[in-house]
């Protein structure tokens, strides 16, 4: 039995959907518990590419019973989207299920989210304006809309009248924004009630009963550590627990049930939307590595911010999240580089830190202290064994452990679900992988 947590250890985007989809062919189960649909989680199998928001990335294994847990808000529209967009490539989707205790993202949110973004300006978070931030508010201040109430039209109208006034007034008087109007969205939220009613089930029950039957459960972060409504660079952050500890309240489950959490690392790192990035590169080697890691958004198409290697906001991950091993992904877009930079600390006024809050004020205080290492120009997008890695591949990872006090537990060299090299055994013994 074991049950591993996935997490993402940057903002976002790190290869969380590639990993959950080759660890969830061993999984009896994948949870999301936290986000929306502002995840984006490409999965790549044989050169079929999937691009999934909502559904959990052990969807494309059809013997993984895939949970959308009670932490995750729910756009009902996008959710029905997807299914219908993975059954037309034919992957199975009456595996999925739905919590009853999902908040639902309204028209509503999605417009507020928009209007706020534009009356911020400068200020902006740059969000996926996907009604997220809203949803959550909403949410925490008790005036949420739930599946459960959208599975009951009487109760859903009644609610729906109620906050929509409140909605309207703000959209049209504060924004000068359009109003909606109940019986629109009543109508359409009944269509989606009606679709989506075969998937909802209490899942805490469902979860904690796998966990109990000793079966194999993976828990798909969506975002990343950096972005974490507590732990993130707030306010730049999105409005979720993306931490490992989300897992807990997101799925209902108690926190003795893990044995694994496994921190997912770009060999670089990226960022998309606003907010402060120490190692970002305006440089070529930022251009070099946006082109050859194809570093656009999944969700909004937006070409994300790239930057080197930062130790700190790792160490901060591992403390965080309590995690057990790294997968560092996209090894194979450092090739070419002739020397690669590794931030190993920050010099705040002239003295060196290796540790930091990585808050807002914090980081842009902060100059990264770099090493530099050589690079490599052989192809390593076929390797499947470390020691088959060039010697200054290999000394890259061996370098970040090193800084990291963490092993690599896996190596991703391309975006297939086949090009990774695993180096740790019990992970091997899951998978029943050879090299
Ligand atoms: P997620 O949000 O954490 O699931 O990550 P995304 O899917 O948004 O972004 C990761 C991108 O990198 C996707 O397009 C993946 O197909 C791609 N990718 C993942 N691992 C690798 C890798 O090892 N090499 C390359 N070249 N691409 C990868
Ligand atoms: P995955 O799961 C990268 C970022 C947005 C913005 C901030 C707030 O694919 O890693 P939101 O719409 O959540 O209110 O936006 O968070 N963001 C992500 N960045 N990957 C994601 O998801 C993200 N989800 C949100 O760009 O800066
Ligand atoms: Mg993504």
């Amino acid at each position: 039995m074991s049950n591993i947590v996935l997490v993402g250890t940057q903002w976002g985007d790190e290869g969380k959907g590639r990993i959950t989809d080759l660890l969830s062919n061993k999984a009896e189960m994948v949870v999301r518990f936290q986000g929306g649909d502002n995840a984006g989680h490409t999965v790549i199998l044989d050169k079929n590419e999937f691009k999934l928001h909502l559904v959990p990335s052990g969807i494309l294994n059809p013997n993984a019973v895939c949970v959308i847990g009670n932490g995750v808000v729910v756009n009902p529209m996008t959710l029905i989207n997807e299914l219908r967009d993975l059954e037309s490539k034919g992957v199975r989707t009456d595996n999925l299920r739905i919590s009853s205790n999902c908040h639902l993202i309204m028209p509503y949110h999605i417009a507020l989210d928009s209007v706020t973004e534009n009356s911020l300006g400068s200020l902006k978070i740059g969000t996926t304006r996907k009604g997220i931030g809203p949803a959550y508010a909403d949410k925490a201040g008790r005036s949420g809309i739930r599946i459960c109430d959208l599975m009951d039209p009487e109760v859903f109208k009644q609610k729906l009248s109620s906050i929509l006034k409140i909605k309207n007034a703000i959209l049209e008087k504060v924004y000068s924004s359009d109003a909606f109007e109940v019986e629109d969205i009543f109508n359409n939220y009944m269509q989606y009630a009606e679709i989506l009613k075969k998937y909802v089930v209490d899942t805490a029950f469902l979860v904690n009963k796998a966990i109990d039957e000793g079966k194999n459960i993976l828990f798909e972060g969506a975002q990343g550590t950096l972005l974490d409504i507590d732990h993130g660079t707030y306010p730049y952050v999105t409005s979720s627990s993306t931490t490992a500890g989300g897992v807990f309240s997101g799925s209902g489950i108690g926190p003795k049930r893990i044995n694994n959490v496994i921190g997912i690392t770009k060999s670089y790192c990226t960022r998309v939307g606003e907010g402060v990035f120490p190692t970002e590169l305006s440089d070529k080697n930022g251009d070099y590595i946006r082109k050859k890691g194809n570093e656009y958004g999944t969700t909004t198409g937006r070409a994300r911010r790239c930057g080197w290697f930062d130790c700190v906001t790792i160490r901060y991950a591992k403390i965080i999240n309590n995690l057990d091993s790294l997968a560092i992904t996209k090894l194979d877009v450092l090739t070419g580089l002739e020397k690669i930079k590794i931030c190993t600390g920050y010099d705040i006024g002239g003295k060196i830190y290796d540790n930091v809050t990585p808050n807002c004020i914090t980081l842009q205080k902060s100059k990264p202290v770099y090493i530099e290492v050589d690079g490599w120009d052989e192809d390593i997008s076929d390797i499947k064994d470390f020691n088959g890695l060039p010697h200054n591949a290999r000394k890259y990872i061996e370098i970040l452990e090193e800084l990291l006090s963490i092993p690599a537990s896996m190596i991703s060299v391309g975006p297939d679900r086949h090009q990774i090299i695993i180096r740790d055994n019990d992970l091997k013994s899951f998978l029943k992988h050879t090299d």
